[in-house]
């Protein structure tokens, strides 16, 4: 997939996992991150809702808005031109019902230009995850730690009650979903899921059996403020570079050398 000039699309992820080829998914929320990703040969990029806590700074992604979502949708959407973007459907709409559950999944698709749309749910949200991909529109269903849910499940922790998230996984792929992302479960039960679907499954802190990988942008390139979870790998320490390019500044800027000859008009 990589290789190619062309839009990633669904079927392109079906091959993949026909022919085991680990697929990429990262996050981005803004045109520089997106257009990175993007010339980086990601497969996927998730517009999520975790642009709540990541941008915003909130505590959760609960608040996360339609109007956010559709925002940070639409930039992405367009600074991504290879990779198949995909728009989290924020808190509660796959649980107001089919009818505004499709409506609002069809106006991020209208307008953001996105090619597909992540919900969170159990298999109660079935019939949303149907109904979604009956209007023709690609739905990712999003498994394991649900994160608008962190309140009932008591927290960001591991979700290792195996007969319901097998029932969640296979309730989404058999409602239509084309792929489904698990987060947050025991490697061994996440590529028994894996092996158990034809759809592909997209893991994030679920181990190295899924049929894909997601991260959050800046966890991987080392710019998150906060806690990184145990699962992130960060593969650049761009905090690091960023506050040293910054305190590199302020201290020219102190010492009377910035702006320099090169820098300063005639
Ligand atoms: O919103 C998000 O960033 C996500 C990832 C954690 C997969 O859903």
């Amino acid at each position: 997939m990589a290789e190619s000039t062309r839009r990633v699309t669904v079927l392109d992820l079906a091959d993949a996992k026909r022919r085991k080829t680990p697929i990429t998914m990262v996050t981005a929320y803004d045109w520089p991150t997106a257009r990175l990703a993007d010339e980086a040969g990601i497969d996927c990029i998730l517009v999520g809702d975790s642009v709540a806590m990541v941008v915003a700074g909130r505590p959760s992604t609960i608040p996360a808005t339609l109007g956010q979502m559709i925002y940070h949708g639409e930039i992405v959407g367009r600074a991504a031109t290879r990779a198949l973007v995909v728009v989290d459907l924020p808190f509660p709409l796959q649980h107001l019902g089919r009818r505004r559950a499709v409506a609002a999944c069809a106006r991020l698709m209208k307008e953001t230009g996105c090619q597909a749309v992540k919900l969170e749910g159990t298999a109660g949200q079935a019939d949303v995850i149907a109904a979604i991909a009956a209007a023709g529109i690609p739905v990712i269903g999003h498994v394991g730690l649900r994160p608008q849910a962190v309140h009932q499940l008591g927290g960001y922790r591991m979700q290792r009650d195996a007969g319901p998230l097998m029932a969640d996984a296979r309730a989404a792929a058999a409602a239509g979903a084309f792929a489904v992302l698990l987060e947050c479960v025991p490697a061994p039960l996440a590529a028994e899921i894996t092996a158990g679907l034809d759809v592909p499954t997209i893991g994030i802190g679920a181990g190295p059996g899924c049929d894909g990988q997601v991260l959050v942008f800046h966890d991987l390139v080392g710019l998150s403020l906060g806690r990184v979870p145990r699962f992130v790998r960060s593969y650049a320490d761009t905090r690091g570079s960023i506050a040293a390019g910054l305190a590199a500044w302020r201290d020219d800027v102190r010492a009377g050398l910035f702006p320099g000859p090169a820098e300063t008009p005639t």
